[in-house]
């Protein structure tokens, strides 16, 4: 068993998971970060966890690229602003007509950017317009990060996407995220979230994760993870829901069969909201 995963190597086993399953998650690209590392947590992590983890990742992938790219189509949106992109591989997933911002602690960015450059000069990803920006979530990084986007979004129409995030911050944070979305956002924009909803705790595998994590990461409590309620996005005054989907309504028009009980899955929540006002 390899110990100390941090929190950021989460993005690897994330990637790995749509790499796994890539007629499902659409994402060709991700296989490009599977390493041995990766690999050994992700195979403990489907045997103690759930084995739907593959898939659930996938379908969370494939329903924004799919949201994303009927944007596109729609000529609706110019950017791409995605908080905490890890290695997500959107922005050479989707037609180059749009921008990219991606967002992410420092040394995930560096790290990202770094690589990403490299397959580029070798072929192996197709050239893209993406800007990368270093920044702590837990930090005092409004001003700045504010100042950072608006330079390069301008008046353009913007996408913003948070996934597989939100479950590792404290409800602070996350308020202090969505206001931040509302500010650098204007009237007719689109913002994606995932979230878990409490109901989630109850599961088996809520448990099994939290084992593996407390016997990886660091000793946590069931508190430490984040979940969200349907209302925390009904609520929201300038924002209007479009569409909510859990895995298991995304999973099923997709025309899947989900193999496991409901308690030995991890069902996130996907919503696609629009700025009103
Ligand atoms: C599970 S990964 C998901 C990555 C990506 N969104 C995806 O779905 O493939 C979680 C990501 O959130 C980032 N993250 C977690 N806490 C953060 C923080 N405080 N500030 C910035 N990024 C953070 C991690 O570095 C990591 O890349």
């Amino acid at each position: 068993m390899i110990k100390n995963i941090e929190i950021h190597e989460t993005a690897f086993i994330t990637s790995m998971f749509r790499a796994m399953n890539a007629s499902l998650s659409k994402d060709y690209y991700s296989k490009l970060w599977n390493n041995k590392r990766t690999k050994i947590w992700v195979t403990d992590y489907l045997k103690e966890v759930s084995s739907e983890e593959v898939d659930t990742h996938c379908v969370r992938n494939r329903f924004f690229l799919e949201k994303i790219q009927q944007l596109i189509k729609e000529a609706k949106i110019d950017i791409l602003i995605n908080f905490g992109s890890g290695f997500s591989m959107y922005p050479f997933l989707l037609n180059e007509s749009i921008e990219h911002i991606e967002i992410d602690k420092p040394d995930i960015i560096d790290y990202k950017r770094h690589k990403v450059s490299n397959w580029v000069q070798t072929g192996e990803l197709p050239e893209r317009e993406i800007h990368f920006l270093g920044v702590d979530f837990e930090s005092d990084y409004k001003e700045e990060l504010y100042t950072k986007i608006q330079k390069i979004k301008k008046n353009k129409r913007s996408f913003v996407l948070i996934e597989g995030v939100l479950f590792f911050l404290n409800k602070n944070q996350t308020d202090t995220l969505f206001g931040f979305f509302n500010e650098i956002q204007k009237q007719g924009d689109y913002l994606g979230s995932v979230s878990f909803n409490s109901t989630v705790k109850k599961t088996k595998a809520f448990l099994r994760l939290l084992n593996f994590f407390n016997e990886r990461i660091s000793k946590t409590s069931k508190d430490d993870y984040l979940t969200l309620e349907n209302n925390f996005y009904k609520e929201k005054s300038t924002y209007k829901i479009k569409e909510h989907k859990d895995y298991f309504m995304y999973f099923k028009e997709l025309k899947n069969t989900v193999n496991l009980k409901e308690t030995d899955i991890l069902n996130e929540n996907f919503y696609l909201l629009e700025k009103i006002k």
